[in-house]
């Protein structure tokens, strides 16, 4: 079972799994609540993934779906800007409550649980205090720099926790807890990956989450972009990871279990799969040949952080597992889809 199926990460995993176990039956749960999972109903159906509408929310939704092996936890309000202007119930009953009601249903059946968890469980205040340093195109962690969880490598698992951290932030650090205390009082088997920033195809931008595939799908439809905070020049930085190297990893974690049931791991693209704003900028105008208008606004949102780069070392240590995809394959692949699919998607990402 997948929750959040129907979603970015959640349909790239439902419809991989069904190719790789065609045995398996694969069941994906989403309310539809994000504008465009609506189009994942079809690929799913043709891959042969069963469709369940259903909200986290509601324990009843999630069904009786007889023995279960696995369930992988994708659904969420995924925007760290969530909540920021009130409505923060949405938020909590689902990133919180809605996957304990996950975690119940996975204990329910039998099922071991991979739970997506994000960079955005570190504080806010200390990833603005790295000592970052302003080059022309990006900021950067000076060499031979290093301190508690972090260094030009990126951040690891180390990183202090202590502070504040967004709303979206905390109920993805409070389910962390959770899970952890189901795996010592009911022994539920559980994994927990905090991803930095996915993209790839079927992503469906927006400003505050989805930047790359929003960013692509601006130079083509030549919508306007802003360069938001920290300066307004764009100089921003995060590691991206397509979301097929993600997949690799689940599976491989699924395939295993028992050795990392328990385990908190930080997954990202890594300090040579990282862009900052400006950058990408430059690799859109390269892909479109056209330079569109980008507005500059300077004062920085209170959630937002100037840099998150993912240190892997622990996560390829343990499975050998590491990136595949650059930069400059996930743009490619990234500009292809929404060349070929641009009357489908572009009501939603134009
Ligand atoms: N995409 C990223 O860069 C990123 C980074 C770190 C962590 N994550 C996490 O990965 C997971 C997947 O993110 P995504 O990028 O695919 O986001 P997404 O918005 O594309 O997918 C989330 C899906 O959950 C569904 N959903 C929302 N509320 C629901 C509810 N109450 N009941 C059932 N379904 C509900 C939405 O309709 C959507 O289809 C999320 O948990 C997110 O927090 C994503």
């Amino acid at each position: 079972m997948i929750t959040g199926g129907a979603g970015f990460v959640g349909s790239h995993l439902a419809l991989s799994f069904k190719r790789d176990m065609p045995h398996s039956r694969v069941i994906a749960v989403d309310n539809l609540k994000r504008r465009g999972s609506e189009l994942a109903l079809r690929r799913l159906a043709s891959g042969g993934v069963e469709f369940r509408h259903g909200d986290i929310r509601n324990p009843e939704d999630l069904g009786d779906a007889g023995s279960l092996d696995l369930l992988v936890e994708c659904s969420a309000e995924p925007s760290v800007q969530a909540g920021l202007a009130g409505g923060d119930r949405y938020l909590i009953n689902t990133n919180l409550v809605g996957t304990i009601n996950c975690l119940d249903h996975a204990r329910r059946h039998g099922a071991a649980v991979v739970f997506l968890s994000t960079s955005r469980v570190y504080p806010i205040a200390a990833l603005r205090d790295l000592p970052l340093v302003a080059t022309e195109m990006r900021f950067v962690i000076p060499e031979a720099n290093t301190g508690p969880g972090w260094s030009p490598r990126g951040i690891t698992e180390n990183f202090p926790l202590t502070g504040s951290r967004s709303l979206y932030g905390a109920t993805k650090l409070c389910s962390e807890l959770i899970i952890a205390e189901y795996g010592a009082l009911h022994g539920l088997p559980a994994v927990i990956n905090r991803c930095g920033v996915m993209t790839g195809p079927w992503q469906m931008g927006k400003v505050d989450q989805g930047f790359v595939a929003f960013w692509a799908a601006r130079h083509l439809s030549g919508g306007a972009l802003s360069y938001n905070g920290f300066g307004g020049a764009g100089l921003q930085v995060r590691d991206a990871l397509h979301v097929d190297d993600l997949y690799r990893l689940i599976r491989d974690q699924v395939a295993q279990m028992p050795l990392h049931s328990g385990t908190t791991y930080n997954v990202g693209g890594g300090a040579e799969c990282s862009v900052s704003l400006a950058e990408l900028t430059e690799a859109c105008v390269e892909r479109t040949g056209r330079r569109v208008a980008i507005t500059s606004q300077p004062e920085t949102n209170p959630v937002d952080v100037p840099y998150y780069v993912t240190d892997n070392s622990a996560v390829t240590a343990a499975t050998g597992w590491r990136p595949h995809r650059s930069v400059t394959d996930i743009l490619d692949e990234i500009f292809g889809w929404l060349r070929e699919h641009r009357r489908e998607v572009e009501g939603i990402l134009w």
